[in-house]
Order: structure tokens, then C-alpha cells, then sequence
């Protein structure tokens, strides 16, 4: 029996989301909200999956391992996991029983990215246990395959952010790139809107969307990834004046691609009447996160700002640790 504890941190977008899915890039940073994958190995001559994910209601869940392998569709809370366990037989045919119990330490609903942190801590615990060479990026590699076999999409950037840590620029042109970006600290936190929204369905929202509009969409999803790109040198000279008001201009972007909900807003306009440098929708949009560029000293007037629509600010530092052995 041989067995390992990893932890991957939760994402949040900084700017890029939706667009980056077009071939384009997205700053990404690690949440300091952590997930953890535990995977027990047994030799068998009929393995196994089992699956203890108690936070999303999976207790003794059990498959035979080529049945999972064999899979062409993946359902159910144990979806992210089948499908890490059946791309990386695929790598590595597994003659071991797997035990895999996880456990999240911040709640899912909060779009913080808990698939891409199960995907990351699931086949990282994998390479520890059957292929240590492995590096982060044929991890990522194989994750991105994972995560398109389950919901057939997917830009990576989001993986990328748990498997690396830290703040990336990353892009999602082949060869992919990820690029930390070399700062001490990110003046921002997130504030939870009270929805929770489903990534997939906005993503494909939004791409419906552009295939009916492309003469007015494709020129907002190139201003968004000009923004990327000057968020990008704002952030590296520390600029956050500049990265501010890049922020802002994104949210109206994304407002525009119809992902905004009032909810989100009324965070957002609260944290700029707080004289937030900047403040926009993180993610898929329709609900989850909102992040807040915050100028000194302003922490008090924006906590108590939002207390009185019963919201607060995340207690999650950012710009944390990738994927690690715990
Ligand atoms: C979702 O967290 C971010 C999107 O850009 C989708 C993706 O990058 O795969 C909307």
C-alpha cells in the first residue's frame, strides 16, 4: 500500500475571463483556499476506484478502474475524478485499487474553482505515486484533457492558476504558455455576490452570442485581451491606478457580454463608491465572485459598506501556492 496527501489552491479570473477561451490570454491568480486529494494504492488484479468526497454527498462510491477508463462521458459529483483516473490509465496503466478521499476547504458554491483544483490535486497525487518525473506541464497537459472530456470546454487558465500558484499570465494558443508574474503582493480580495453560477452554460451563452454577432462581439473580445495585455505591464510596474480603472472598463465589457447580474454589480458599485480602485465580476459571471482592487486604508469603509447587503469581503489571501505535497 502506498499513499499521498496533496492540496491545490482555489482561482480567481484578474482579467480575460471569456475571452481567453478564443484562442486568447487571462491573468489568473491562486486563492489561498485549498482542496485536498488523499489517494491510497493498492496492488489488485481487479482495481478498483472508490471515491470519499464527502462535501459533494460521495460516500464508498466503487467502480471497476477499466470501466471507468473505458468511459466516453463522465456524470455525477465523481466526474472530475473518473476522468483524471481514466486519462491518466490512458498514460500509465494503473494495476493498483485507488482509495481517493477529498476534502475541500472552502465552500464550492462559491465558483472559486473547485473542479480545476480536484483535477490538478488528483492527478498531481497520480504523477507522486506512478510517475514522479512528470512535469507540471504534462500534468497540465493531461488535466486539460480531463476537464474538456467531462464538460468540452474549458481554456486551462483556471488549471493552470492550481497547478502553478501564484499570479499568470497565461495563454491558450497552442504551444500553451504560463508565465508567473514575478510581484510581492496583489492589493485585492473577493466578495462572494450570494449566487452561484454555472460556468459552462455562460460560456456557451457567450459563444452563442458571438456566433450570432460577430461583427460586434469580435472587436469586445479584442479590447478585452488588450486589456489582458496592458493589465499584464500594470501589474508587473505595480501600477494599480492603472490596473483599476482596466479593471472597470472589463467589467462593462463583460456586462456587455451579458454575464453581469445585478447581484455582482451591486458589489462592484458598492466597492467604487468605497473608492475601490477598481472592482469587476470574476469568472463565468452570473453569479460567484467579484474582485476588488483596493486603494490603502480603504478596508473598513468597503467591509462596512457591504455589511449592510449582508455581504464580506473573503477571508482568502491571494497570489498563493500551486499544487503541493501536504
Ligand atoms: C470561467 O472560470 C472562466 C471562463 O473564461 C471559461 C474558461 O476560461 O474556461 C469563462
Amino acid at each position: 500500500m502506498v499513499a499521498v496527501t496533496v492540496s491545490a489552491p482555489a482561482k480567481l479570473f484578474i482579467l480575460g475571463e471569456h475571452a481567453v477561451v478564443y484562442d486568447g490570454q487571462a491573468i489568473v491568480t491562486a486563492v489561498d483556499a485549498r482542496l485536498s486529494v488523499t489517494i491510497r494504492a493498492e496492488q489488485a488484479d481487479r482495481p478498483q476506484l472508490s471515491i470519499d468526497a464527502l462535501d459533494v454527498g460521495l460516500q464508498n462510491w466503487q467502480r471497476d478502474i477499466t470501466t471507468v477508463a473505458q468511459q466516453g462521458q463522465f456524470e455525477g459529483e465523481s466526474r472530475f475524478i473518473e476522468s483524471c483516473v481514466a486519462r491518466f490509465h490512458q498514460f500509465h496503466p494503473l494495476d493498483h485499487s485507488l482509495y481517493i478521499r477529498t476534502q475541500s476547504h472552502f465552500a464550492r458554491d462559491l465558483g472559486l474553482g473547485s473542479s480545476s483544483a480536484t483535477v490538478a490535486a488528483t492527478l498531481f497525487a497520480l504523477a507522486q505515486l506512478f510517475a514522479p518525473n512528470l512535469s507540471l506541464a504534462d500534468i497540465f497537459d493531461m488535466g486539460l484533457d480531463a476537464i474538456r472530456a467531462v464538460q468540452k470546454l474549458g481554456s486551462g487558465a483556471d488549471l493552470a492558476a492550481a497547478l502553478y500558484g501564484g499570479t499568470l499570465y497565461y495563454i491558450n494558443r497552442e504551444p500553451r504558455h504560463v508565465y508567473p508574474l514575478e510581484i510581492d503582493e496583489l492589493p485585492m480580495v473577493a466578495v462572494y455576490s450570494g449566487q452561484k453560477a454555472g460556468t459552462v452554460s455562460y460560456v456557451q451563452q457567450v459563444r452563442v452570442l458571438r456566433d450570432t454577432y460577430p461583427q460586434v462581439i469580435d472587436p469586445i473580445i479584442q479590447s478585452m485581451l488588450e486589456i489582458v495585455d496592458s493589465g499584464r505591464q500594470a501589474i508587473q510596474g505595480q501600477n494599480w491606478q492603472a490596473l483599476g480603472t482596466l479593471m472597470n472598463v472589463q467589467h462593462g465589457l463583460l456586462h456587455a457580454l451579458g454575464v453581469d447580474t445585478a447581484a455582482l454589480s451591486e458589489v462592484i458599485f458598492l466597492a467604487r463608491q468605497a473608492q475601490a480602485l477598481g472592482a469587476k465580476l470574476s469568472g463565468a459571471g452570473g453569479g460567484d465572485c467579484a474582485i476588488v482592487l483596493h486603494a490603502s486604508g480603504m478596508e473598513k469603509r468597503l467591509r462596512a459598506a457591504l455589511h449592510k447587503i449582508g455581504r464580506d469581503i473573503l477571508p482568502y489571501g491571494l497570489h498563493a501556492d500551486g499544487v503541493r505535497i501536504d
